[in-house]
């Protein structure tokens, strides 16, 4: 009897298994009602249960794209495939090498976040997502895990380099251009890191303390522009609070803002914490705010689930929610997809793309002539390279974001690729010390600072002081200098005033002594800034003839740089956050932290009182971000917002500016008016009326590119924007207002440059959305 039963039984449950629905596009609720309270639990749980392995230190833990971040899980039963998570965003960060092959797998590294935005050129954020949505793909990965859209808080956030702005507009353009550029490609994006996370310094466990004002017209706004405009596939919550809610357990921002007011449709995964409930981070909680996918996925997460479910802490309906979201997002998947990966990208036609796109990004800070080098009659023949960064080329910064690239382009072979010598003693002299200094390096490693590990992208090399006899001897032999000053920077760690943000004495020094000896012969002195963020520039800008800011260009920087330096492209590339006389003066920097000395996984477990900076950060300084203070308070800075200069000039005409329906159009006409073909950005600031509400003197609405415009050819742009897209967030009333009267509309080549404008009046606008994520007590704002 007890025989036939078991048979009647196993014949019942292979029946069953037979008749589990294969998940297709059209059969997600059969799929979701066909599964067991643990297949679902699993789903929301990603699969890198080793996640934390030393192995990880190294580059992730992917059985099956070794170095990718993370998965999600398969369930054969249901047909459900498994997909994989890749950093991002400058590239795909798989590891080049596998055991047992010789099979290279590299990615293209493209330019960082600051590079690709001064570009100011959707058209290309666009191609550059094309490119990397497909390799993300050819690579057998199903989603990159970037763009990274946080804003530019403060200059010293170790993370600025992979971030776009202090601009809200200008991030979500770019972003959403990055973002159909991948999703095109059939392959998904995770913009990060949702949202307000401005600082690296105990980054797990900040309060980042906030007003709804600053949170949504700031911090929030250049993710809503992205979500409303090109619909990611996955956003990443990130690890910090915000006004004492994680993030990742923070339903006003998971599910009231992201979801109800801005329609967001895709799915949430966290960043890679896995649990946190020593900080009363539960994944019960994270499921219940509209967390959909727990990175890199822990095996007690899944119980977790199970157990809350089971204990009724959890209802099943918010689960099932989730669920639904993961299925809807694998059905869109290249794995589900069944697409046969290559696992060999177009490297050469994306190397393009990339250089192309870096050169557009680099600004010209300074330029007193001496720029295009030769000026197209007497190219130099020999140029001397100062600085360990002219050989140790950084084309990206390190952490999750650094990209494993077949090569990189430094200096030396830039120039040699035009044609140009370097002076044969010094390039020398420098690679033998970075060989050195390499090495060194290796040896006195602690991995005290996680991203330093090999895996996880180049660092920079210490100056050496170079004699005086030896620059005189290159003064001799070459026709120009050049100073490359870089700087490394990367998650975890912010950056520090003294020797980070600024120079050093040797490399002030350097500038100088470089500059001296070259003037008395009447040689140029160009300087390279190798940095993904802003650096001090005030104490010695008057040295050199040309200044350069080169970002971390991608792998093919030195050909980029060159291409700028010799008038192959000339130069288009406009800041994309004010570079301040000194650090001190943003007015978030006393609330930022520094010489706080936290490893990056240290907890809430440092004791005592809490600290601010490292335990919560009180943004006092509001919406008074970058240029809005700068510009309103009239203070003077180094480089504005929007600054760079061209080897050409441009005349800008009056805006013509037409309200129709709920858009508005600004039609403007730019003039190439000097001697070399060249492109220029128009940038439309915004005078508001501000009866009811205290607005910024100016605030960037719209602007366009043009086409490369020969001497004498003009161009006309049209830019279009909402009339939402004037309002400000009226906390009071919960809701976006952009007030009755007059505003002005200003098209300038900078913020402090502006070239012509006009008005246009307008009647009251309002949008009621939900009233969250408000401060727990009041913070002292800035006005
Ligand atoms: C970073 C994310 C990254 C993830 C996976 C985290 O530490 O903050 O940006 O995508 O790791 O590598």
């Amino acid at each position: 009897m007890r025989k036939i039963l078991l048979t009647i039984t196993t014949i019942m449950s292979l029946t069953a298994a037979a008749q589990a629905p294969q998940l297709s596009k059209d059969n997600i609720d059969d799929v979701l009602k066909a599964m067991t309270l643990e297949e679902k639990a699993t789903l929301l749980v990603g699969g890198e249960y080793d996640f934390w392995a030393p192995v990880a230190v190294a580059g992730g833990s992917s059985k099956t794209v070794p170095g990718a971040a993370g998965s999600t899980v398969a369930i054969p039963r249901l047909g459900i495939p498994e997909t994989i998570l890749t950093d991002g965003p400058a590239g795909v960060r798989i590891d080049a090498h596998r055991t047992g092959t010789d099979k290279t797998y590299y990615a293209t590294g493209f330019p960082v976040g600051t590079c690709l935005a001064s570009t100011w050129n959707t058209d290309l954020a666009n191609r550059v997502g094309r490119a990397i949505g497909n390799e993300t793909k050819e690579l057998n990965c199903d989603v990159i895990l970037g763009p990274g859209v946080n804003i530019h808080r403060n200059p010293l956030c170790g993370r600025n380099f992979e971030y776009y702005s202090e601009d809200p507009l200008l991030t979500g353009k770019i972003a959403a251009a990055y973002i159909n550029g991948v999703q095109s490609e059939g392959a998904g994006v995770s913009i990060k890191h949702f949202a307000v996370n401005s600082q690296e310094t105990n980054r797990q466990f900040v309060d980042e303390r906030v007003s709804q004002r600053a949170a949504r017209e700031i911090y929030l706004r250049g993710f809503e522009i992205a979500v409303r405009e090109s619909q990611p596939w996955t956003v990443m919550s990130s690890y910090n609070l915000i006004n004492g809610v994680f993030a990742q357990a923070n339903k006003d921002l998971l599910t009231d803002i992201l979801r109800n007011d801005w329609g967001f449709q895709g799915i949430v995964m966290t960043d890679w914490c896995a649990k946190r409930e020593q900080a009363g981070l539960y994944t019960k909680d994270e499921v219940m705010a509209g967390n959909d996918l727990m990175e890199p996925g822990g095996k007690d997460q899944i119980a977790d689930i199970i157990d809350a479910v089971n204990t009724g802490k959890l209802p099943i309906e918010a689960v099932d929610v989730c669920v639904r979201r993961m299925l809807e997002y694998i059905v869109r998947t290249p794995h589900f997809n069944k697409y046969k990966a290559s696992d060999a990208p177009d490297l050469k036609a994306h190397a393009a793309v990339t250089r192309e796109t870096a050169a557009e990004g680099m600004v010209l800070l300074k330029n007193n002539g001496v720029l295009p080098l030769g000026n197209g009659k007497d190219m130099p023949q020999t140029v001397a390279l100062f600085g360990t960064g002219s050989y140790n080329f950084l084309s990206g910064g390190v952490g999750s974001g650094c990209v494993h690239t077949p090569y990189i382009v430094d200096l030396v072979e830039g120039l040699g690729n035009v044609g140009i010598k370097t002076t044969a003693d010094l390039t020398d002299i420098y690679r033998k010390y970075i060989d050195y200094a390499k090495l060194k390096f290796e040896a006195d490693r602690s991995f005290a600072r996680w991203f330093e590990a090999p895996a996880l992208g180049d660092q920079k090399m210490p100056e050496i002081e170079i004699s005086d006899i030896c620059l005189m001897k290159q003064v001799s032999q070459s026709d120009a200098a050049i100073v490359t000053i870089s700087r490394q920077a990367g998650e975890g760690i912010d950056r520090k005033i003294d020797g980070e943000f600024g120079l050093t004495e040797l490399e002030r020094n350097m500038i100088q002594r470089v500059s001296t000896a070259y003037h008395a012969e009447g040689k140029p002195v160009i300087v390279v800034i190798n940095s993904g963020s802003v650096i001090e520039t005030t104490s010695w800008s008057s040295y050199p003839d040309a200044i350069l800011v080169a970002w971390q260009p991608g792998e093919e920087g030195g050909n980029s740089v060159v291409d700028i330096l010799t008038g192959k492209v000339c130069p288009s590339g406009r800041l994309t956050m004010t570079w301040p006389l000194a650090a001190a003066d943003h007015p978030s920097t006393k609330n930022f932290p520094q010489d706080i000395d936290l490893f990056v996984y240290e907890t809430i477990k440092t004791g005592g009182a809490p600290l601010t900076t490292r335990d919560y950060t009180n943004h006092e300084e509001d919406i008074w971000v970058g240029y809005r203070y700068f510009d309103t308070k009239q203070k003077e800075v180094a480089y504005p917002f929007g600054y760079g200069l061209s080897y050409t000039t441009f005349s800008i005409g009056k805006p013509t500016v037409k309200k129709v329906g709920d858009k508005v159009t600004v039609t403007v006409t730019v003039k190439n008016t000097g001697s070399v073909a060249g492109k220029e950005v128009a940038q439309v600031y915004v005078t508001a009326p501000a009866e009811k509400l205290v607005k910024p003197a100016k605030e960037l609405k719209a602007f366009a590119k043009t086409r490369t415009l020969q001497p004498g050819e003009t161009q006309t742009l049209t830019m279009q924007l909402a009339v939402r897209d004037l309002a400000s967030f009226d906390e009071g009333n919960s809701q976006w207002l952009a007030e009755a009267g007059t505003y002005t509309f200003q098209v300038g080549k900078n913020i402090e440059d502006i070239c012509a404008s006009a008005t246009l009046k307008l009647t009251e606008y309002k949008e009621p959305v939900s009233n969250v994520l408000a401060p727990k007590a009041e913070l002292k704002l800035m006005k």
